[in-house]
This record gives C-alpha cells, sequence and structure tokens, in this order.
C-alpha cells in the first residue's frame, strides 16, 4: 500500500505543483491518475520512487516513510514505464528486460526463463525477438517490451507514466487489454498516470481526478460516472460518457444491503447476475413479484437490491438526463 499523507511539492523557482493531497493506494490495485496537462500528475508519481522530494508531508509504503528508505533499492523495487519507452538502444531485447533481474544478482537460469515467459505474455515470439535491438521493433512493440521489463524482477508496485499515449489508436487498445489481463493475475500495485479518461475507466480500480496540484474526487470508474464530485469532474469525464453509462448501469452499483441480506429467505429473492442492466433488474422485479433480487457475484451472494433501490436507480437517470437536454 502505498500512502500520501498531507504532501505538497513546491519546486524551486516556486511553482506550487502539489497543494497537500492524501491519497491512499492500495495493495494490489491500479489506481490511475488523470487529469489537464501540468496539474501534477508526474510530479506525484516521481515522489513515489524518489526522483522527486516532497517539500513537505509523509509517503508511507507498506507503513514505511520513503525519506527513511534507500533509493537504490527502493527503486529496485518499484517498475517505471514512461512514455517514451526509455529501452537502452545498445543493448538486445532480452538484455534490456533481463536488466533489473540481473542488477538484482538473479542467476541467468532464473532470468533466462523468465524473459520468454514475458515476451510470451504479450505476444512476442521469443526466437524471433530475444536478440533483436530496440530499434528493430515497431514503436508497439516496443512499449510492450517497456511494460514487461518494468514487470520482469517482479516489483510489488509498477508506476506507469502515460505508457500508452505515443501509440496509435489500435496498439493502444490492444495494450490496454493485454495489461488488464496481465494485472488480472499478477496483482501489483500499479498508479498509471493518463490524459485519456476512457483509458482510465477501462483499466482502472479507481480513478484520482487531480486539478491544479490537489485531487478532486478518487473514486471507482462506476462510482465516478454515477457520482461526479464537482462540474470540473462532470466535465472532465464528459456529457456523453456519463449519459451514455447510466444506460449501462450495472445492477452490483445500485447494491444497497451489503449485510441483512444474509437472512433472507429464498423465496423472497430472485437471483440475479451482479453485470445485469437497471432494465433488466427492473424486468426481472416485475416478472417474479419478489420483493429483493440476490446480486451474484463470483458464484457468491454479495448483497441484495429492492424495487425501491431499482427505482431510485431509474429515477436517478431521469433527472440526470432531464439536466443535460
Ligand atoms: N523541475 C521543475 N521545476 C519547476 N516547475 C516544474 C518542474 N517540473 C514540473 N513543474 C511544474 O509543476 C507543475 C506540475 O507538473 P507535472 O509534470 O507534475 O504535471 P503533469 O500533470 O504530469 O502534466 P502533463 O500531463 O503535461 O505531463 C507544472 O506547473 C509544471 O510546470
Ligand atoms: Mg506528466
Amino acid at each position: 500500500m502505498i500512502k500520501f499523507k498531507n504532501v505538497t511539492k513546491v519546486y524551486e523557482d516556486g511553482t506550487e505543483a502539489i497543494k497537500g493531497i492524501n491519497l491512499t493506494i492500495p495493495k494490489g490495485k491500479l489506481v490511475a491518475l488523470i487529469g489537464p496537462s501540468g496539474c501534477g500528475k508526474t510530479t506525484t508519481m516521481k515522489m513515489i520512487n524518489k526522483l522527486i522530494s516532497p517539500s513537505s508531508g509523509t509517503i508511507l509504503i507498506n507503513g514505511k516513510d520513503t525519506s527513511q528508505t534507500d533509493e537504490v533499492e527502493l527503486r529496485r523495487n518499484i517498475g517505471y514505464v514512461i512514455q517514451r519507452i526509455g529501452l537502452l538502444p545498445h543493448m538486445t531485447i532480452e538484455e534490456n528486460i533481463s536488466l533489473i533481474p540481473r542488477l538484482k544478482g538473479w542467476k541467468k537460469e532464473q532470468y533466462e526463463g523468465r524473459v520468454d515467459e514475458l515476451l510470451n505474455l504479450v505476444g512476442l515470439e521469443p526466437k524471433v525477438y530475444r536478440k533483436r535491438y530496440p530499434l528493430e521493433l515497431s514503436g508497439g512493440q516496443q512499449q510492450r517490451v517497456g511494460v514487461i521489463r518494468a514487470l520482469a524482477a517482479e516489483p510489488p508496485i509498477i508506476l506507469m507514466d502515460e505508457p500508452f499515449s505515443a501509440l496509435d489508436p489500435i496498439s493502444r487498445e490492444q495494450l490496454q487489454d493485454e495489461l488488464k489481463s496481465i494485472q488480472n493475475t499478477i496483482h501489483k500495485t500499479i498508479v498509471f498516470v493518463t490524459h485519456d479518461i476512457d483509458e482510465a475507466l477501462k483499466i482502472a480500480d479507481e480513478i484520482a481526478v487531480m486539478r491544479d496540484g490537489e485531487i478532486e474526487q478518487i473514486a471507482t470508474p462506476s462510482e465516478l460516472l454515477s457520482q461526479p464530485a464537482n462540474e470540473f469532474v462532470r466535465a472532465f469525464i464528459g456529457e456523453d460518457r456519463l449519459n451514455a453509462r447510466q444506460t449501462q448501469m450495472q445492477v452490483i452499483d445500485m447494491m444497497e444491503d451489503n449485510t441483512n441480506y444474509v437472512h433472507y429467505e429464498e423465496s423472497e429473492y430472485t437471483l440475479i447476475p451482479y453485470d445485469a442492466t437497471v432494465q433488466e433488474a427492473a424486468r426481472v422485479l416485475l416478472e417474479t413479484g419478489k420483493p429483493y433480487l440476490m446480486v451474484i457475484k463470483d458464484g457468491k451472494k454479495t448483497g441484495s437490491v429492492t424495487a425501491r433501490g431499482i427505482l431510485r436507480a431509474v429515477a436517478s437517470e431521469g433527472k440526470k438526463e432531464a439536466r443535460s437536454v
């Protein structure tokens, strides 16, 4: 877990880049930092691996104050991916990927297999690419190598600063999908900076919206869409996305009771998958006439929704639509 406590950063020329932020990045989650150019995303990220030191406040990693941690050691345990790849041009792909493991003293047998495994993970045939130099790869392929290089030594934390922004839209979508599926298996703590709200909504567990050195809102993608904290966040998300999302709101977003449901009689409810839409949920309630819907996720009961909850969701949808006309 990474924790920012009242962190500020004033650069030497007096620029107040970060004006006192509090932020918790839970272990194993992907948190996106998003906001306009100059709002302080990169500054926030670089304070985690001490490329920049805070002017005041503390940053804790697993409870340990980073100002008390050796920075070389710290950086070896934090993967870092930047926009313009940063592969070393005179090293082969294999050497680039195994750099940190070698610095950490892994043996050849340990990292060789790892290099192949990682190349396969992002669809680059090891036999073809292992011995190539970065310039012998396309931009998208180089960026894939940049991502897996950050994963190579299995750091618990990975920082990614607009890693896909230099890519064409198709490679970008592919890499987003790949990152998502990799994260589903490795569960690293990832801080992901982006300008692109669609990218953030797609890949993040939580999104921190920043503005002018401050955090305006931290929320899950569905909370952000259903309850933007203020006009700035609303505008940042965009009216189109807000409207599009409402019709797709899932039953799990409407769940209102996640304690009492265990006592309900089986005759009182109907099971419904967590990703059913409002409309589907309303239809099931009408058809069955039962008082509750039991929300099922990963094969387990996770909570319930009442007819009232559905009505409320539908009503707030109507209200938002009315406001946007
Ligand atoms: N070394 C520096 N000296 C002085 N000011 C700086 C320095 N680095 C960044 N800044 C300023 O701090 C503010 C935050 O910069 P930062 O790079 O963190 O923004 P960002 O959100 O990453 O922007 P972008 O989306 O353009 O990458 C900006 O006003 C920037 O001009
Ligand atoms: Mg930046």
